[in-house]
């Protein structure tokens, strides 16, 4: 019998069923392409040995052993609906469904209360890394019924990456606890992405240089403070070549990205707890803006396009730069899961979560060590900008974020994630802002009242009230 079954051989889940058979498990493998199973089995090498094909949901089922588990590794939406509706009257109490795809958490919290009234596990769980991720070594994010993560915790850590002998699996709480995690995760993504985009954009447009003059400034800061995934493949895909033009990669590739899961999600999820993750916004903000192609080309035929090549920015300024705004997108993120934590009570544990971020994922880098152990000492106002140790860094860093974005902006290069992590940071040093005013103009038009600094009296209105 199979000691774990998986649904869905896509990219993900072929990757994760060969981690899960090379660590020593047994898994049992449906599709909904039948012939895909057969296919993946016939090209497992000597690990088809630990496959069992399932050609039919019954198949799988029935060559688990009890309690089973079956992970599914399907699109979100009405795929993960379908397949567990194809499941439910297949198990027993006390089974486990996991949801290893990146599942919106409101529909994994609706999933795993209907499949607990039937009696059965559903266990909501992000997986990070991407292809390499899951064959190798992914970060994984669990949220669901604390007692039935015994049933695959052990599979879990042993797929999950290994950081200095502790693997980057967890349970971090709750029903949709561990999707909401991924997603945020994801929305940290998008950030530093468009942040490192943004740079890109700088030293190409701003100063002139190709991809391959840009390459080694990566490398270099791979070699320092912002040593991170994204960095290192950063350099890499400036480094690389089109076959066809014979040219850089990146000049034939179409400057248009999609928003539409994870990043998104992040920012609605935000703004529905009152939040705002600034830093996120833009990136999904400026991914939806490059999707406008065409719109774009009208409008710099009609008002111009920014200088090129004009700009000598520093190299270290602009690595400090990049750091300050990546502290600022981290922060944002782990505001949101506190925030997240409080409202829906999943005592998340920030430490833990910044710690199994270090090996697997997308985001890992150098500075969630430190960021795991400012979390573990408590953020003072929440904020990771205000733990002592990021606030040394953001001091000499910020200035630099300043100027690199001032000369930017100067020259009319939209800088929009590092711009607005630049306004949450002034805004979050600022004692008295301008809110007073808003006050005044709500109260003037609509009576709202407003709060006295004096004596602290609430619901007091101006003059014209009289
Ligand atoms: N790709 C990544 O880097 C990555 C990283 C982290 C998380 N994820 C998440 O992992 C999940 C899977 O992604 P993927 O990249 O592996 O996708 P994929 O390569 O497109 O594979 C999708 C799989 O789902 C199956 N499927 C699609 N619609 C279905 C339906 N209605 N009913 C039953 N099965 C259905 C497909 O079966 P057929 O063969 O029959 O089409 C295929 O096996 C998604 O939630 C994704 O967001 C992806």
């Amino acid at each position: 019998m199979a000691d774990i079954g998986l649904v869905g051989l896509g990219t993900m889940g072929a990757a994760l069923a060969l981690n899960i058979a090379e660590r020593g498990y047994d898994i049992a493998v449906h599709n909904r392409t039948v012939e895909k199973i057969g296919q993946f089995v016939d090209s497992a090498g000597e690990l088809a040995s630990r496959l069992t094909a399932a050609e039919t949901p019954e198949a799988l089922v029935a060559s688990l052993s009890a309690p089973r588990s079956v992970i599914l590794m399907v699109p979100a939406g009405a795929a993960v609906d379908a397949t567990i509706d194809q499941l439910i009257p297949l198990l027993d109490k006390g089974d486990t469904l996991v949801d290893a795809g990146n599942a919106d958490f409101n529909d994994t919290r609706r999933r795993e209360a209907a499949l607990a009234e039937r009696g059965l596990n559903f266990i909501g769980m992000g997986v990070s890394g991407g292809e390499d991720g899951a064959r190798h070594g992914p970060s994984i994010m669990v949220g669901g019924p604390e007692k039935s993560y015994a049933a695959i915790r052990e599979i879990v850590e042993a797929i999950a990456a290994d950081y200095q002998g502790s693997p980057c699996a967890a349970w971090l709480g709750p029903d949709g606890a561990g999707h909401f995690v991924k997603t945020v995760h994801n929305g940290i993504e998008y950030a530093d992405m468009q942040m490192i985009a943004e740079v890109y954009g700088l030293l190409r447009d701003g100063e002139g240089k190709t991809p391959a003059e840009t390459a080694p400034l990566f490398e270099r800061w791979n070699e320092g403070k912002l040593r991170s995934y994204l960095i290192e493949i950063t350099a890499e895909v400036l480094r690389a070549q089109d076959k066809t033009s014979g040219g850089p990669l990146l000049d034939v590739i179409r400057d248009s990205a999609g928003q539409k899961g994870t990043g998104r999600w992040t920012v609605i999820e935000a703004l529905k707890l009152g939040q705002s993750a600034s830093a996120i916004e833009s990136a999904v903000a400026a991914r939806s803006w490059s999707s406008m192609g065409e719109a774009r080309a009208a409008g710099e035929s009609r008002f111009g396009a920014a200088e090129k090549g004009t700009l000598s920015l520093d190299d270290g300024e602009l690595e400090q730069a990049l750091l300050a705004a990546r502290i600022i997108a981290y922060g944002q993120g782990l505001a949101l899961l506190q925030s997240a934590s409080e409202h829906f009570d999943w005592s998340l544990d920030l430490g833990r979560v910044a710690e199994i971020w270090r090996a697997g994922c997308i985001i890992r880098s150098d500075l969630l060590d430190d960021i795991s152990q400012a979390a573990r000492e408590g953020l003072p106002h929440g904020l990771l900008t205000l733990a002592p140790a990021f606030a040394d860094r953001m001091e000499t860093a910020v200035p630099a974020l300043r100027r690199v974005v001032l000369e930017g902006l100067r020259a009319g290069l939209p800088m929009p994630a590092m711009s607005s992590a630049l306004a949450w940071f002034d805004t979050m040093r600022q004692s008295r802002g301008s809110a007073d005013l808003i006050q005044g103009q709500r109260d003037f038009f609509g009576r709202h009242g407003f709060e006295r600094t004096d004596n602290g009296l609430s619901d007091q209105h101006g003059p014209w009230a009289d």
